[in-house]
């Protein structure tokens, strides 16, 4: 049987929501990840680093027994972030990144940054104290067409933090398209850019042809297929700016199948590396796999790789429909249909 063995990933980017959504989000990012970042944007975001060290144990509650899974903390930059914040965050072993949400930006954005330019000491810091920027890289500007607030972001707000702190270690979170892939690998080794396994297996035509499915619903939105096409040779390419980031983000169902507005955001943390495997064979680079998920992003960040492995075997396999979610429920990506790729769970023993 076809089996694929990597260094044990990390995922670069996750939502793990709070309270009694933790046994689902944890469990699943868990069963195959080392190391997580964790994204601020609960309600009330995660600000300082007190809020931090206090979801992280929350977090660590949650994991499943014998897992060693190690949740990496962020903070949630507001206009009002100080920069005692930064130093206490730079200070704390526990703490990673911050996130910057441009205001109004995607699901729980509402106390993002007003003005990116007010921050700029707070990037001095940052950047002084190596704490690399996490960038939600959308314009928020209603009246530019959704499909292109990334491409505008660059030019607009990305292009002068660069300029302006050339030091800085920027993540340019979950790229869509091949603006942001061909902007990314022309930057120094300082500013890289996560992929999510949705943006490298589908297309806006999947989302929207045949009835639009809110299940691919997220921001950024998918973009054409030549986008997908341009993020796949990104993140197949070796090139250590990309690494994997599953952006997976979790809503209960009736959030999601809402007439009034569907909430943004993908769950794929049930099948993470699995998908990204299907993604990276289609492309005939499934070589390339483990430096994207298990390597490059442990790099970027300062920390070591993984001793261990995991092992994929190549039996399909359907996830379910639905999955227990607090007391909602969440349709996972690919709910009721086949997966090639199976994590093979260790051995527990009797
Ligand atoms: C994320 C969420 O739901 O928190 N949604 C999404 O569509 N990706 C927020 C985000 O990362 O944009
Ligand atoms: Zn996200």
């Amino acid at each position: 049987m076809q089996t694929l063995t990597l260094t044990r990933p990390d995922d670069w980017h996750i939502h793990l929501r709070d309270g009694d959504y933790l046994p689902t989000t944890v469990g699943d990012v868990a069963r195959s990840f080392g190391r997580a970042i964790v994204m601020p944007n609960l309600t009330p975001p995660v600000t300082t680093v007190p809020q931090a060290l206090a979801y992280r144990d929350e977090i660590l509650l949650n994991r499943p027994t014998g897992s060693d899974f190690e949740p990496l903390m962020t903070l949630y930059l507001t206009d009002q972030t100080r920069l005692r914040d930064i130093i206490e965050a730079a200070q704390s072993p526990q703490v990673h990144a911050c996130k910057l949400y441009p205001a109004g930006a995607t699901t729980n954005s509402e106390a993002g940054v007003g003005s990116i330019e007010g921050l700029y000491p707070i990037f001095e810091a940052m950047a002084q104290h190596q704490l690399p920027l996490l960038i939600h890289g959308e314009v928020t500007d209603a009246k530019i067409d959704i499909f292109d607030r990334e491409k505008i972001f660059i030019d607009q707000c990305l292009m002068p933090i660069i300029a302006r702190f050339p030091e800085l270690k920027i993540v340019f979170e979950h790229i869509t398209t091949q603006e942001a892939a061909s902007f990314v690998a022309a930057q120094s080794a300082n500013v890289a850019a996560t992929i999510t396994a949705h943006h490298l297996l589908y297309h806006r035509t999947d989302m929207l042809s045949g009835g639009m499915k809110p299940i691919l619903f997220c921001l950024p939105i998918l973009k054409r297929d030549i986008h997908q096409a341009a993020l796949i040779r990104s993140a197949t390419s070796g090139d250590p700016s990309f690494f994997l980031g599953t952006d997976s983000a979790p809503h209960p169902r009736s959030r999601k199948e809402d007439a009034c507005g569907c909430a943004a955001g993908c769950y794929t943390a049930h099948a993470a590396i699995e998908l990204y495997a299907e993604a990276f064979e289609q492309a005939g680079k499934l070589d390339y796999l483990e430096g994207f998920a298990s390597h490059f992003g442990a790099d970027f960040y300062g920390l070591p790789r993984h001793s261990d492995t995991i092992t994929l075997e190549a039996v399909p396999w359907v996830p379910p429909i639905a999955l227990p979610f607090g007391r909602d429920e969440l349709m996972p990506l690919r709910g009721g249909e086949t997966i090639k790729w199976r994590l093979v769970r260790p051995e527990t023993g009797s």
